[in-house]
């Protein structure tokens, strides 16, 4: 109360009268809600600012980290970002998507999204990552302030998401972070929820929740970055930041410069007029949200079924639920030209998050990313090992010399075969080696359809005789090269 201009004494007796003067009933007295999260609040929006947008029928007293406020606070007009900014932005899909990014925290919440949308731009130095990115947060407010490190620690992490709740938080230079942690901090932002603290007084503090959508940047994308730290990414992790490569433009992030000289002069005057003028557009696209709530669920359905018929119909689940978010970001920004907050138009904006989406898929492709790990690593196990002694030799012929066991560590059965060899797995190998890390009857189907192993007949459908008083095992090839002529591990 001190901080806000409200003098209070030290002297027991004055401090006696506060008490009293509280306790005089509350008829009469303005009544506040103190809320300490931004964004939806009972059909109005709380901005980090106080600010609140929509027909606020209470008081309501923002108590949120003072030090997170300033970078909300508008600058310019949404006129002059509508002219400069979102005019340099045309014809260059990376920085309207990201744009979209940024209105698409707004969406979240209305559309009962179950996880916010982390997207990250990677590719080398010098291509205009910051630079996008510093135009999608001029949406909500000023670049350089809202900008927060991965360095930071989770508290302040946590903290920053709160502030831009149902906003977008922006995260610059993935590499200055610590990789160790790193993987489990992301997760967690995106995630939208703090972890309960055990509180010294017994109980555990409430845990926070959030809805927004998040950026970042780095050299590296953001999997394979937490693959190098030592970490395996899993399957709907790997989702939670779409790595979206900066580089397919004509000029890296860009694919076009309008008059500029060049690509560097074009994005440091992008960056430019990003600060220049900043914040007003998510303030005029939240009061559009406002006045026509009952339409965005049903936008949203349209433009993410539009984006999801263009995949093959063997797309696998993973990358339909990672077109369904770029459905969401698509939606947003066709909402925001709607709204009068950019001044795109509508086919303008779905043409822009489509390219960004093709280049997305290019690289992540249709099939699930963690199938191909399986095979990948089942693959990689019979490859290291299909000389070694782990496989004894099986008799081709009556009479032909067979391998005695020699290792304890064995692996299983191998017989020599001109189209390729035949390895009969045992149970424990296949589980704690071939499949570890996958539920075993479905990495059995994945390995079958990839053309490794033998669907057996009877028993649990898997496993199959090896030979007269050798048991069971899983019946295995290398996977097949799909060129016979290329040698593939
Ligand atoms: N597409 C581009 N082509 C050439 N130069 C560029 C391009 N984009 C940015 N630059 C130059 O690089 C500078 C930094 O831009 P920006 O911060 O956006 O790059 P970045 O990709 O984030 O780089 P870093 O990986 O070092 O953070 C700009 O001021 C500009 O001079
Ligand atoms: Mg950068």
């Amino acid at each position: 109360m001190n901080g806000l201009g409200f003098a209070v004494s030290a002297g027991s007796g004055e401090r006696v009268n506060l008490a009293n003067y509280l306790l005089q009933g509350t008829k009469n007295k303005p009544r506040f809600d103190v809320l300490s999260m931004s964004g939806w609040n009972q059909g109005n929006f709380v901005l980090p600012t106080g600010e609140i947008i929509g027909d606020a029928k209470r008081n309501i007293f923002f108590n949120g980290s003072a030090n997170l406020r300033g970078g909300f606070t508008p600058r310019g007009s949404l006129q002059g970002w509508n002219d400069g900014v979102c005019s340099l932005a045309r014809n260059n899909p990376l920085v309207m998507v990201v744009m979209g990014l940024a209105f698409s925290g707004a969406i979240l919440e209305l559309i009962d999204a179950e996880e916010g949308i982390g997207m990250h731009l990677y590719t080398e130095t010098s291509s205009g990552k910051t630079t996008c990115a510093d135009v999608a947060a001029s949406v909500w407010g000023h670049p350089k302030r809202l900008k927060k490190s991965w360095d930071a620690t989770p508290i302040s992490l946590t903290n920053s998401a709160q502030a831009a709740n149902s906003m977008m938080m922006y995260t610059d230079e993935i590499g200055a972070g610590d990789t160790r942690r790193l993987g489990k901090v992301i997760y967690a932002t995106i995630n939208g929820q703090s972890r309960g603290r055990g509180l010294a007084g017994g109980g555990n503090e409430e845990t926070k929740s959030w809805l927004n959508s998040l950026l970042s940047t780095g050299e590296l994308g953001i999997n394979q970055f937490i693959t190098e730290a030592g970490e395996q990414v899993k399957g709907g992790q790997e989702i939670r930041m779409l790595d979206v490569p900066a580089d397919g433009g004509l000029y890296r992030a860009f694919d076009c410069i309008h008059d500029y000289m060049g690509a560097d002069v074009f994005a440091k005057e992008l960056a430019t007029q990003a600060r220049r003028d900043c914040g007003n557009a998510g303030r005029a696209f939240v009061e559009w949200l406002i006045n026509n709530q009952a339409q965005v669920k049903s936008w949203v359905t349209k433009t993410e079924s539009r984006l999801l018929a263009e995949l093959p119909s063997h797309a696998a689940p993973l990358v339909r639920r990672a077109t369904r978010k770029f459905g969401i970001i698509a939606a947003a920004l066709e909402m925001a030209g709607e709204a009068g907050a950019t001044p795109f138009a509508q086919e303008e904006a779905f043409d822009a998050t489509r390219a960004i989406w093709r280049r997305w898929l290019a690289v992540f492709g249709t099939e699930s990313r963690d199938d191909n790990r399986l095979i990948d690593q089942a693959n990689a196990i019979l490859a290291a090992n299909q000389m070694s002694p782990r496989f004894v030799l099986l008799a081709n012929h009556e009479g032909d010399y067979v391998g005695e066991p020699v290792s304890v560590n064995m692996m299983g059965y191998k017989r020599i075969q001109a189209d390729g060899d035949i390895f009969y797995i045992l149970p424990h190998a296949f589980k704690d080696e071939i499949a570890k890390g996958f539920e075993p009857r479905k990495a059995c189907k994945i390995l079958h359809e990839a053309g490794m192993l033998e669907r057996a007949k009877g028993h649990d459908g898997w496993t199959v005789v090896i030979a007269r008083k050798k048991g069971r095992g899983y019946k295995m090839k290398l996977k097949p090269c799909k060129n016979p002529d290329e040698t593939e591990l």
